[in-house]
């Protein structure tokens, strides 16, 4: 084993000439996180895990914690009004659990991926049971096995012109505005050791709509720690993107991050990824403009001592959202996360890392 100093004088030196051309072969992103003191994972996707084998040695070298992309919503988790299907975010509990990963939970409330029965089933008279009890089998389901749960994702728009900012969704509608209270009481009682975390999306670039969408979830964020409702943390997906980087002030994200701690609240990156549609097909020039947004950002995010989990929304182009959602007009596949289809590191992983290294060397 390496001491801690020169494994960061190591991992510096690698970071600041990638390819390595050293005989030891670098420590994964895990590592160099674990140095910062904070924990790097990215989202699992169930399939793949399952059958390609490569992508599970690869997640198990470099991922420190795990968030299943998909299969702990509503929809998959909660199919039918009595039927629950935990069988494949078992699967990835157990992929962690055997490979020291940490695993945290996405998402209890959300307005997206609910299954089909909640739109004709839930009405006024029954949405605190329907909500509370999904909330308790989910959460019971892997009490004392959570790092931390996305209790309530995306709440906040302030595009749908409402005074408290929040966003028109079933729950809203059905409920009521204390419907996230009830969430993340009902969460905090049946697993008292997680982490609650708030998670939204949107709040990275210094555009008029993102500057209201900061303000309403510091309000938000303000208001449920005024009551005394059991939030812990704040998740910051930061889907960024290479055409908007124009628009990042790292001083406007230190601000609102600043702001968030000073809430007494943890702060974790959930979904980082990095769009590359507006970038040049030359696979090279690409990397270098995607890598440029991954460590421009988390260097600003890190400076936050607050801040305690970096996770990446995949951790290979092979399997990524932004395959479908951001198809290039070129044709070429994407290149926006840290590993290549082939499972090479690329420029985003040496940026990673870089940032990495820097905030465990303060
Ligand atoms: O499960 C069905 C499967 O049965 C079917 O064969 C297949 C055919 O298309 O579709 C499958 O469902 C898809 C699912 O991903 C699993 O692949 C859904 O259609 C598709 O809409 C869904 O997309 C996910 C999206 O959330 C849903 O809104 C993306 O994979 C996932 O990356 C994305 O993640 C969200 C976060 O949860 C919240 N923040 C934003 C982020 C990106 O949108």
């Amino acid at each position: 084993m390496l001491d801690r100093r020169k494994f960061l004088q190591c991992a510096a030196s690698l970071a600041a000439a990638p390819p390595c051309a050293s005989s030891a072969p670098e420590q994964p992103l895990r590592a160099h996180a674990a140095a910062a003191g904070i924990l790097y994972g990215a989202a699992a996707a169930y399939g793949p895990l399952q059958n390609d084998a490569s992508y599970a040695a690869h997640f198990a070298e470099e991922c420190g914690i795990l968030v299943p992309e998909n299969v702990l919503k509503w929809g998959p988790v909660h199919p039918e009004p009595e039927r629950y299907n935990f069988e494949p975010a078992d699967f990835l509990a157990d992929f962690a659990r055997k490979n020291q990963i940490q695993m945290r939970g996405h998402t209890l409330v959300w307005h997206n991926q609910l299954a089909p029965w909640v739109a004709t089933a839930v009405t006024k008279q029954n949405a605190r049971r329907h909500l509370e009890s999904h909330i308790r089998a989910v959460v019971g389901h892997f009490k004392g096995r959570m790092h931390s749960w996305d209790v309530v994702n995306e709440a906040v728009s302030p595009g749908d012109l409402r005074n408290d900012g929040l966003r028109k969704t079933p729950w809203l509608e059905h409920f009521g505005p204390e419907y996230l209270d009830s969430a993340y009481h009902t969460a905090s009682e049946t697993d008292p050791g997680a982490l609650l975390v708030y998670n939204d999306y949107g709040l990275d670039y210094d555009e008029p709509g993102q500057e209201a969408k900061r303000a309403a979830v510091l309000n938000l964020l303000r208001d449920l720690k005024k009551r005394s409702v059991p939030l812990h943390a704040f998740g910051m997906q930061a889907h960024l993107s290479a055409r908007q980087q124009k628009n990042f002030r790292p001083e406007t994200l230190r601000r609102f991050l600043g702001e968030i701690a000073g809430l007494g609240l943890k702060i974790l990156i959930t979904e980082l990824d990095v769009a590359d549609q507006s970038l040049p097909e030359d696979a090279a020039e690409r990397d270098r403009g995607v890598a440029e947004v991954y460590e421009s950002y988390l260097t600003a995010a890190l400076s936050n001592q607050a801040l305690i989990a970096v996770l990446t929304w995949g951790l290979t182009d092979k399997y990524t959202w932004l395959a479908n959602q951001n198809k290039r007009a070129d044709g070429t596949p994407v290149r926006v996360l840290p590993f290549d289809r082939d499972f090479q590191r690329k420029p985003a992983w040496h940026a990673m890392a870089k940032a990495f290294d820097a905030r465990a060397a303060k």
